[in-house]
């Protein structure tokens, strides 16, 4: 038996008793006539103490070999501290050790391995095992495990049955790159690995599975960013004899029964918006509703008067910052300047200030009279003491700039409360998307998506403006899940394809299997996948979703721990054949 407790456990309840412990070596303090180590495990620290009046002085030599990250174990009696540390659940005791065994030395860890550390990301992602020892990144996996639990057996209870769908299928076009492998039994052929278990999930429901979960590996061979990762995880749920209020109710209840029990946020229901709606309001699909801000469209207010460059542009929209009339002109010069990057785009930045008075003072009061910059404070809500900024451009490109200035401006002053929870489900997505590049439709979810009832004519007139019963569930501005109510015909599943621009071959071929199980019974079926990985770090009070993974790629897709992806020699090649040709 290596330990007969953890090192969290043992409290002044213990004190007497002969114990064993486990660990790792945190830290030594050898002041000489006495040595302390704190022995670390999953559970907490315990105090380790030899001294010259009670250790004997081999065992006292002994401890003074070990180093950082040692391992160890010892037996020792459990006694009263002479100075305390109530910080810590066993600050009031320390073990007076009469035996220690050294299990397996360390070398000196690269970092220190403490709450807050001196290391960087690309060393801590190195050496990721001993960055998941640290408190920070343990404790967030373990609520991750805590989080995972709980939706399985929220699901379970509901009814849902848990399914696990195969990883070497044939590409599923949820709109991102495919990462392929090769089938050796199969020359030239290739699997692809899911992007999402969808035809799968709607061919369960074929099969009558009628309520299906599974909490599953997606691989998306996409750009990185904070929130996104190559390999990441769905919680996937598919469900039969749906409508979109059945989906919608059925998860709210997961996602408020979460709230309640990991942050004691209880509320009644989740708001709904539409996608325009969210647009027109915030400038985003994603909205972060915890705090206003809210965009006021100034169009006939700002239009039609002296002012050539709003004059010409398709939206003038605004939005009013709460005590900004306080910022500095160089202040408000570093912001524009801030929206004029590259990764925003802006052109230019007008500004009103609502002094105290009731006066305004913008930088465009050549153009303006007194009573329209009133008309744009009304617009914008904002009051005596705010500043209003204001864009403008094309409707689409104007909104999403204005919305990242909006985040931006929220996160500075503090708006953004780690601690609040604000859901919201974004609902009537448009069924299609134009590619301005190559002027074609795709579907904005996936071409499974079943047009909003009576919109299927719309397809051939004016296809931008079809709604599907599409929704995505928002939090704190972070989109954490997805779904639709699905085709479940073959006939509309077919002239889908051909507005998505597939040739009948085309659409037969990569997904006849769907369509001919289409004509074998298929029942009106709908669902949603939620991103674990997000869903655990915003609950978490974070966004950046890497220190939710135990084993995450960095920003160029690669594992610098295992060092991946590597070559492989040429006889795997040849065996695949995929030599490249000389
Ligand atoms: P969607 O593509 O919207 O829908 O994905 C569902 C959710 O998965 C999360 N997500 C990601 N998380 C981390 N890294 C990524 N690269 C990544 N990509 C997506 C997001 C997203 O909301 N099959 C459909 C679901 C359905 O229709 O039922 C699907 O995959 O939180």
């Amino acid at each position: 038996m290596y330990r007969t407790h953890t090192c969290g456990e043992l409290n002044e309840a213990h004190i007497g008793q002969k114990v064993q412990l486990a660990g790792w070596v945190q830290k030594v303090r050898d002041k000489g006539f006495v040595v302390w180590i704190d022995l670390r495990d999953r559970y907490g620290l315990t105090q380790l103490v030899f001294d010259q009046d009670r250790t004997p002085a081999e065992l006292l030599e002994k401890a003074r070999e070990a180093g950082r990250e040692y391992v160890l174990q010892v037996s020792g009696e459990v006694i009263e501290r002479a100075s305390k540390n109530p910080k810590i659940p066993t600050g009031n005791i320390e073990v007076l050790v009469s035996e220690f065994t050294i299990l397996n030395p360390s070398l000196t860890p690269p970092f220190t391995i403490e709450d807050t550390t001196d290391g960087g990301e690309e060393l801590r992602m190195k050496y990721r095992y001993l960055d998941i020892r640290r408190s920070p990144v343990k404790n967030n996996l373990i609520f991750r495990s805590r989080v995972t639990m709980e939706v399985r057996n929220y699901l379970a209870a509901k009814g849902f049955i848990e399914v696990e769908t195969p990883y070497l299928i044939k590409s599923t076009p949820e709109g991102a790159r495919d990462f392929v492998v090769p089938s050796r039994m199969n020359a030239g052929e290739f699997y692809a690995l899911p992007q999402s278990p969808q035809t799968f999930k709607q061919l369960l429901m074929v099969g009558g599975m009628d309520k299906y979960f599974q909490i599953v590996k997606c691989f998306r061979d996409e750009d990185l960013r904070a929130d996104r990762q190559p390999e990441f995880t769905q919680i996937d749920c598919e469900m039969a004899f749906v409508e979109q209020e059945d989906i919608l109710s059925t998860f709210e209840g997961l996602t408020l029964h979460l709230l309640e029990q990991f942050h004691g946020v209880h509320l009644e229901e989740i708001p709904r918006m539409t996608y325009d709606e969210a647009l027109k309001r915030y400038g985003s699909d994603k909205p972060d509703i915890r705090f206003g801000m809210e965009f006021g469209e100034l169009n006939t207010v700002a239009q039609n008067r002296d002012f050539k460059i709003f004059n010409e542009a398709e939206m003038v929209v605004g939005l009013a910052v709460p005590g900004g009339n306080q910022y500095s002109r160089k202040e408000i010069d570093a912001l524009t300047d801030w929206v004029r990057r590259p990764q925003v785009g802006a052109k230019g930045m007008v500004y009103v200030r609502c002094n105290e008075d009731g006066s305004f003072k913008s930088s465009v009061d050549k153009f303006y009279s007194q009573e329209d910059l009133s008309l744009w404070a009304a617009a914008t809500g904002a009051e005596k003491g705010d500043l209003i900024l204001v864009l403008s451009g094309d409707t689409d490109g104007v909104r999403t700039q204005l919305s990242m200035l909006r985040m931006e401006l929220a996160q500075r002053l503090g708006l953004r409360k780690p601690g609040e929870f604000a859901p919201l489900w974004v609902v009537d997505f448009p069924l299609l998307e134009k590619d301005e590049e190559t002027g074609r439709y795709h579907a904005m979810h996936h071409p499974f998506t079943a047009p909003k009832p009576g919109q299927m004519e719309l397809l051939d007139t004016d296809p931008g403006a079809v709604r599907a019963n599409a929704y995505d569930l928002v939090l704190n501005g972070n989109e954490i899940g997805g779904g639709s109510i699905r085709i479940h015909d073959r006939t509309t599943q077919e002239i889908m394809f051909r507005h998505l621009g597939f040739s009948p071959e085309e659409a037969r071929q990569q997904f006849g299997f769907l369509m001919d199980a289409f004509q074998y019974g298929a029942p009106p079926h709908g669902g949603i996948a939620f991103g674990l990985d997000r869903l655990v770090a915003i609950l978490g009070g974070q966004e950046s979703i890497r220190d939710f993974i135990a084993f995450p790629k960095n920003n160029s897709g690669r594992d610098v721990m295992i060092d991946a992806p590597a070559p492989i020699d040429s006889a795997q090649l040849d065996e695949l054949q995929l030599q490249l040709k000389k």
